[in-house]
């Protein structure tokens, strides 16, 4: 999976710097092509020349933020990050995870993070003392909701694991975790998505309207991680406060008719359509066209049904793959089945909005995957973020089932 692919090792400081060495030779005859990044820690373990003896030209110095002079010219940092595929950072330090996570790019390593397009994977002794400080981990959890891979080894309960020198980890096995990111990257290549998220907006007059309380969230971690993984996204918002992922075509619309349609005008491209959008049931009837006065007592406003969105899409769904999502507050499953069956829907998402410690404006959920054969899987609260990877697993199961016809 590693052969002819382009790599940037980032080399963390400290006692188990000998591991990107390691991992550095693991790579090469893994057949990929290793460029090494040291950083500001590195050198007081593990001098810059032992990783030039193996690498070659391909060493950048902590200082070469912008760029370092290779084969007799200067080569910008940005022209060196563009040829890799995947950035592994063994170990990663609590420094290097604090400047990642708050985008920090006062060195070379930190800087090659920001532009890099593709993987990351971070490695680092989860079970040491200094990494399960409630700081160090609030940092890990940010790079993981900004898509980067987390690769520690958990945390035994022995005392003599709090130091990093017990690290267990096997060079082969951050080899064996950098090739499946990169496998992973590339899993939705040619398959053009529609997601939509967000509530929508339906009018009563030119300042008022019936909405929900969905803040689209989950719409949008799934547009970034599956445009990560190479699909072409089209993401269909209603308003939000988010900003669109990157990369991510963005159609802006308010009411569920126009989500109907923006979503329809690209229903011959797409592959799958996964529909996280809390559409509104009803519009009101009429839209005024001038503000409404407070002067009667009391006002009525006659609504009527929108379209279903979902369940068009049924009817005429073909080879797609379709996801549905539902908010439910009562008889989860049973209700969730009923709409896979009455939409056709290949997978739900089913979330209890009972629960207030999740859900809607959260970034955390707790939810049940439930597939048209009936196999339920309950997932355990975890960030949208990862949530939306559990989803698209799923989804690439259901695409890879589809291709073997
Ligand atoms: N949906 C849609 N168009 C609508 C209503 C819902 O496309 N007019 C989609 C949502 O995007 C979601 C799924 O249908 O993926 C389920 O929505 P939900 O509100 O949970 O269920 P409903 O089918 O609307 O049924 P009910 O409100 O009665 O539970």
């Amino acid at each position: 999976m590693l052969r002819d692919k382009t790599v940037l090792l980032g080399s963390g400081g400290g006692p188990l710097t000998w591991v990107a060495i390691d991992v550095l030779r693991t790579l090469q005859r893994a057949g990929a092509r290793v460029g090494v990044v040291l950083s500001m820690e590195t050198d007081a373990f593990v001098p810059a020349l032992t990783f030039q003896t193996l690498a070659g030209e391909e060493v950048m110095a902590a200082s070469d933020v912008y760029g370092a002079v290779r084969g007799g010219r200067f080569q910008t940092l940005a022209a060196v990050v563009r040829e890799v595929d995947a950035l592994v950072v063994v170990p990663a330090t609590p420094a290097l995870l604090t400047k990642m996570a708050t985008a920090c790019a006062d060195e070379t390593l930190a800087r090659a993070f920001l532009l890099h397009q593709g993987p990351t994977l971070v490695a680092f002794p989860g079970q040491a003392t200094e990494y399960r400080h409630v700081l160090v981990q609030r940092n890990i959890q940010q790079l993981r909701d900004a898509g980067v891979h987390i690769y520690d080894v958990g945390v035994p309960e022995t005392a003599a694991a709090a130091d990093v020198l017990e690290w267990s980890l096997a060079p082969t096995d951050i080899a064996t975790a950098l090739g499946n990111c990169l496998h992973q990257t590339a899993a939705l290549a040619d398959k053009v998505l529609i997601i939509t998220a967000g509530p929508t907006q339906e009018p009563i007059d030119p300042v008022r309207h019936i909405s929900n309380r969905s803040s689209g969230k989950t719409g949008y971690v799934l547009a970034a991680a599956a445009q990560r993984r190479g699909a072409q996204v089209i993401l269909v918002s209603g308003p939000t406060h988010l900003d669109a992922p990157t990369g991510v075509q963005c159609l802006h619309v308010q009411t569920a008719l126009e989500m109907r349609q923006a979503v329809l005008d690209h229903f011959d491209q797409a592959d799958a359509v996964i529909k996280t959008a809390a559409v509104a049931d009803f519009r009101p009837l009429r839209r005024a066209e001038d503000k409404v006065k407070k002067d009667a007592a009391e006002i009525n406003i006659p609504l009527e049904r929108n379209p279903d969105i979902l369940a068009e899409l049924g009817r005429q769904k073909g080879q797609r793959v379709l996801v549905g999502f539902a908010a439910e507050t009562q008889a989860l499953l049973q209700n969730a089945q009923q709409k896979v069956q009455s939409k056709n829907l290949d997978l739900i998402v089913v979330n209890d909005v009972s629960d207030p410690s999740i859900g809607f404006a959260s970034d955390h959920n707790r939810v049940h995957l439930l597939e048209a054969d009936g196999r339920v899987e309950e997932l355990p609260t975890m960030t949208k973020t990862r949530m939306a990877e559990h989803i698209l697993d799923r989804v690439q199961r259901l695409f890879e089932a589809r291709d073997q016809g």
